[in-house]
């Protein structure tokens, strides 16, 4: 049985102050019943993980803490960047790679997205891999064929057992920031695609395990009807993640009525 994950990627918000002001927040709200059935990640940004790893490892709290980008190389002469081993000794779990972000503002290539998965496992973390399509890719029925050569690319060289042990984000560009949701009959057959797309190249045991996350304007109001799809094993979600009061009735989405 897969266990779903729900992160909050915050993206660049929240100054360290403001973060552990969330995590707290958080804490109040989500309990050790949700965490049994439910994983839940926080990525804030970099310059925010000292404090809330602190806090989560000081307070016990149920939550996993991950970060949002890292460079693949392990040290050297790159100036802004974080390396992998830096990130897993402030106990990071997840790491995000290959966000549509990263890939349209920052010019991330699905080689670089490749690299960065290796270095993540490598470190003994967890990769959260991203793909989605353009609502132009989508319109013209391409959606398909871009997140399968996404998700090849992605995973290149990597064995069947450490592809099961990823998570990967199914996160339409249009449906990001926008309030647009895709339906949940859209976000079903676009993870139940990507899984096939495992089970292809890797077999039923990694395509069995691998988590397959939704993301795009998840809220309150339409977090159970996702996450009882099948193939959907948790959200990736930005924006309500700011906000304690959604955030954990989205993790909670199982006692929505
Ligand atoms: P929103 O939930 O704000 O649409 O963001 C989704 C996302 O990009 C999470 O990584």
């Amino acid at each position: 049985m897969r266990k779903p994950l729900i992160s909050g990627n915050w993206k660049m918000h929240l100054n360290h102050f403001e973060a552990m002001k969330l995590i707290q927040e958080m804490s109040y709200k989500i309990t050790g019943d949700d965490v049994d059935v439910v994983d839940v990640s926080v990525h804030p940004p970099f310059t925010d993980l000292r404090t809330v790893q602190t806090v989560i490892d000081s307070d016990k709290l149920p939550f996993f803490l991950g970060a949002q980008h890292c460079h693949y190389e392990e040290k050297g002469a790159f100036t802004g960047e974080i390396a992998p081993s830096m990130l897993a000794k402030l106990n990071v779990t997840y790491v995000i790679t290959g966000h549509s972000e990263r890939r349209e503002v920052f010019g991330e290539t699905d080689e670089m997205v490749n690299l960065k998965t290796k270095a993540i496992l490598a470190t003994g973390m967890t990769p959260i891999v991203c793909v989605g399509e353009t609502l132009q890719e989508r319109d013209a029925g391409d959606a398909e064929a871009k997140i399968g050569s996404q998700v090849q690319a992605a995973l290149t060289g990597l064995s069947a057992e450490q592809v099961g042990s990823l998570v990967i984000a199914y996160e339409p560009i249009w449906a990001i920031g926008t309030g647009r949701t895709a339906s949940a009959e859209d976000a079903q057959a676009m993870c139940h695609h990507v899984r096939a797309g495992v089970q292809g190249i890797y077999g039923d045991e990694a395509a069995q395990s691998v988590r397959i996350q939704y993301g795009g304007s998840v809220k309150p109001a339409n977090a159970r009807e996702l996450l009882t799809q099948p193939d959907i094993d948790g959200a990736l979600v930005g924006g309500a993640s700011l906000d304690a009061d959604d955030f954990s009735r989205i993790v909670q989405y199982r006692l929505a009525d």
